[in-house]
């Protein structure tokens, strides 16, 4: 298909907001081909998230459902910001504008500004008591969880092993603690799913299986996807190379997982090789990636930094995981180690005011009903920060739709 025919698609397809066939059968078969398209547009990532992630919709009507918000919000007189729905709902601010969030982002309510939400055709539905019974059929409580139980293969086995039943968990964990946004991991809605009191990082750890297809998962998250390698001027990492000791590692990934993102910079800058240090616990790095010129070191983040004044200390995905109290104690561990000309790289996604991704929502639910954690705006990025004396002085955007950057991060004194 040309370009210009695929432009031609889309304005079509934006044109089905203002009206659909009227004759049912034509509608079906819209709704088919359209639904057979999206499918056939996907990636192998598009694929694997879709599977992965659609309990999720469900779980979050349902706390919808339980909270009242459908109905709620389609009687409101116009719009209905997030202080007055959480005054109404008695939930906690922070985790209503999640859930409105989520719930934005798949059309069941629409959003009328930073905050602030509206009632939208799909809203009116939702809000139909008949409807209603028929999430709450889907989800009903369960009295004792039920344990349930190639790289996609591993990601959709973890996805249904090891979040699934936090998903199904959460309505009820969300009812039992009062709505509030869960800021403890080891008070999460895996714990309540999987009976343990560990958290989930911890509980991984015993099922070594389980682990090895996070890892593996990891590893591939992104495949295919743009990295900060793609927007990040990496000749300052060869010039930092010049300027400390030979000895000296020059770049960190901390939590690193299997290496496959310093592999990727030695790939780019070949040079560094040997010069590239992966930290992760003992069981992944020792799956680390061979033959990548990287060295794998055993660390665990919650005890001081190992490596002192390397030029960069990368960190992808791991302030993601947790609440900001144990991101202020992994930080503050790393500190330590910084020399005067010390970065962190801060490898996130930062998660718009208005318009998030669908996929944004989806792992900042996730994050919350496992570990207590949170996808993070700007300003609750900067908020953290600030709270252990560094500050964002760049941001690098690679991935507009989902807001994936790289931060720059340097003590506020520097
Ligand atoms: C969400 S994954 C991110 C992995 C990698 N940075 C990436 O972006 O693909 C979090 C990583 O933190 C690691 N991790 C968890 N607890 C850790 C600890 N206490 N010390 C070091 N690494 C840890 C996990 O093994 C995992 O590789």
């Amino acid at each position: 298909m040309s370009t210009e025919d695929t432009h031609r698609l889309i304005a079509q397809l934006k044109d089905l907001h203002y009206g659909t066939p009227s004759d049912t059968a034509l509608r079906n078969e819209l709704y088919d081909a359209l639904i057979r398209a999206t499918v056939a547009i996907e990636s192998p990532l598009d694929t694997v998230r879709r599977l992965s992630f659609a309990p999720l919709q469900l779980s979050i009507a349902k706390i919808a459902v339980d909270l009242n918000l459908f109905e709620i919000i389609v009687n409101q007189d116009g719009p209905a910001d997030v202080a007055e729905l959480a005054q109404v709902t008695k939930a906690e601010s922070l985790l209503l504008r999640r859930i409105l969030r989520y719930m934005t982002s798949f059309d069941m309510i629409a959003e009328s500004g930073p905050d602030s939400f509206k009632a939208s055709t799909k809203t009116k539905s939702l809000a139909t008591p008949g409807f209603q019974a028929a999430i709450k059929h889907q989800l009903s409580w369960p009295q004792r969880p039920a344990y349930l139980c190639d790289t996609m293969v591993n990601t959709i086995r973890f996805s249904f092993e090891a979040q699934l039943p936090a998903w199904v968990a959460m309505p009820k964990f969300l009812h039992d603690t009062n709505y509030q946004n869960p800021i403890d991991p080891r008070h999460t809605a895996f714990q309540q799913a999987h009976a343990t009191p560990l958290a989930a990082f911890e509980f991984a750890m015993t099922r070594p299986e389980l682990f090895a297809d996070f890892s593996k998962w990891m590893a591939l998250q992104r495949h295919d996807q743009p990295t900060w390698l793609d927007v990040f001027p990496i000749e300052r990492i060869s010039q930092a190379a010049k300027t400390i000791e030979l000895s000296q590692p020059v770049f960190i990934d901390v939590g690193g997982g299997v290496g496959h993102q310093c592999a990727a910079l030695v790939q780019r800058l070949p040079e560094l090789s040997c010069r590239v240090r992966l930290q992760d616990l003992q069981p992944v790095v020792e799956r680390a990636i061979p033959g990548t010129g990287v060295e794998a070191q055993a660390y665990d983040f919650w005890t001081p930094q190992l490596c002192l004044n390397a030029a960069f200390y990368y960190l992808r995905n791991v302030l993601h995981d947790y609440p900001d109290e144990r991101c202020r104690v992994l930080l503050e561990q790393q500190l330590p180690a910084l020399g005067a000309s010390s970065v962190l790289l801060i490898d996130e996604m930062i998660v718009p005011s208005v318009g998030a991704s669908r996929h944004g929502v989806e792992l900042d639910i996730a994050m919350m009903a496992s570990l207590a954690a949170i996808e993070r705006t700007e300003g609750q990025w900067a908020d953290l920060f600030r709270s252990v004396g560094l500050c964002v002085v760049e941001t690098f955007c690679y991935d507009p739709q989902t807001g994936q950057s790289l931060m720059v991060v340097v003590p506020q004194t520097q």
